[in-house]
């Protein structure tokens, strides 16, 4: 598949400025990104919210903010990161259970609730409802669309994700479904709209009689929608589908689609070294710590000038200096030998990568950096031995 993660790069030698390892995010593709969904919204008037679990670069969020109806979150602090730092944005919450004695301060950030469960919703939903809230129930339509996946799918059997028809059946009484304002189904990941089309037609299936009965209708993410060759118009038909069949106002809560192709993750060779047949370059970045999706998806991740292992002249395995013996990033081919101090750029690390970063083995978390619509390239934050040690302890 041809990858466009480099598309947006005009100045690569911009970036062998940056100490590494660095993260830089893209400014004019997250504005291209927002005005493609700005567009999907203006021409369906469904609402799109920005999956804050894929990509929470505040400082960023004023360059989307124009374009979205506001964030999801996954709990608590997701929550208030969108109150605060996306202003006048509404604010939607999912999490499989919520804490009592963090309820209070959520009702506080949220605008809409999402429970997992008939039992979340008797716990909580009245005092969601109490305080203004607009409530409602993540469904589970039993309609697996992805294969070999089952990490990723929470159609899977036995998935704790959603109220599958059986359960609502069994659980949910009159008083319940009053407290409903909207359904909210999330069961797609990375997929194109026919993927979309079949889980409509599951969720409507399993839960039509009730639609009806509803404001709003949230589609989740896993919406591919920025990546292209995705198909736009069959998606605009399922949200029209949606939104006149029950009169329902359609939410999507794409995450990778905000952000998609519109950051680097850039780091440099530390040591070059060959075990048997096998050329090995050690890099300043750990996929077990700064793109932890590369070991647990798993994916190739995109590099700059690389090609497939034997496309170009000289191959090289890609690991991490962690103890992990996992800790590689794949085998990609380059057109001259790598050398010590070599800058490599990947690309698409905008995503899942920053919210999901970790210091096993006392990695340094890599800044975190801009580059401007003007070519410019900003520090937005950098990390010490401070962070490392704050999490484990005071
Ligand atoms: C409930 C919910 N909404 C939205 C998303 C965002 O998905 P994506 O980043 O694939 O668009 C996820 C991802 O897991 C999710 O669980």
């Amino acid at each position: 598949m041809p990858t466009h993660a480099f598309d947006a790069l005009n100045d690569p030698a911009a970036l062998e400025r940056v100490p590494t390892p660095a993260y830089v995010l893209h400014e004019g593709q997250l504005r291209r990104n927002g005005e493609l969904l700005a567009g999907l919204a203006a021409r369906t008037g469904c609402r799109v919210l920005l999956a804050q679990k894929a990509f929470s670069n505040f400082n960023l969020y004023p360059v989307l903010a124009p374009f979205l109806a506001g964030t999801e979150a996954s709990g608590l602090y997701e929550a208030r990161l969108g109150h605060e730092e996306m202003p006048g944005g509404e604010v939607h919450v999912f999490c499989a259970a919520y804490r009592a004695q963090e309820f209070d301060e959520l009702l506080g950030y949220a605008d809409h609730i999402v429970f997992n469960s008939p039992g979340q919703l008797a716990r909580f939903g009245p005092a969601a409802r109490a305080a203004g809230r607009s409530v409602g129930l993540r469904v589970n339509p039993e309609c697996s669309t992805q294969q070999g996946h089952a990490i990723y799918d929470p159609c899977a059997p036995g998935s704790r994700l959603g109220t599958t028809r059986a359960q609502w059946d069994a659980q949910m009484t009159p008083e319940l479904t009053g407290l409903l304002d909207g359904l909210h189904f999330h069961t797609l990941c990375e997929q194109d709209s026919d993927a979309l089309e079949v889980t409509l037609k599951a969720v409507e299936q399993k839960f039509g009689d009730v639609l009806p009965r509803m404001r709003w209708l949230n589609l989740g993410g896993g919406h591919h929608i920025t990546r292209p060759g995705y198909d736009l118009a069959r998606l605009e038909r399922c949200i029209r589908y949606a939104s006149e069949r029950w009169g329902v106002t359609v939410y999507l809560e794409p995450g990778e689609a905000c952000a998609l192709n519109a950051g680097f993750l850039c780091t440099r060779v530390l040591d070059v070294l060959k075990n048997g047949e096998t050329d090995i370059a050690i890099l300043d970045m750990s996929a077990a710590c700064y793109a932890p999706d590369v070991l647990e998806m798993p994916y190739r991740p995109p590099l700059l000038g690389a090609g497939e292992p034997g496309e170009l002249a000289h191959t090289y395995r890609l690991g991490g200096p962690t103890c992990l013996a996992g800790d590689v990033i794949g085998d990609y081919s380059f057109a001259a030998p790598l050398r010590v101090g070599d800058l490599l750029v990947f690309g698409d690390m905008a995503i899942y990568t920053t919210c999901k970063n970790n210091t096993f083995n006392g990695m340094p978390l890599p800044g975190i950096w801009v580059m401007r619509e003007n070519g410019c390239i900003e520090r937005l934050a950098d990390f010490g031995y401070e962070d490392f040690k704050r999490r484990l302890g005071r």
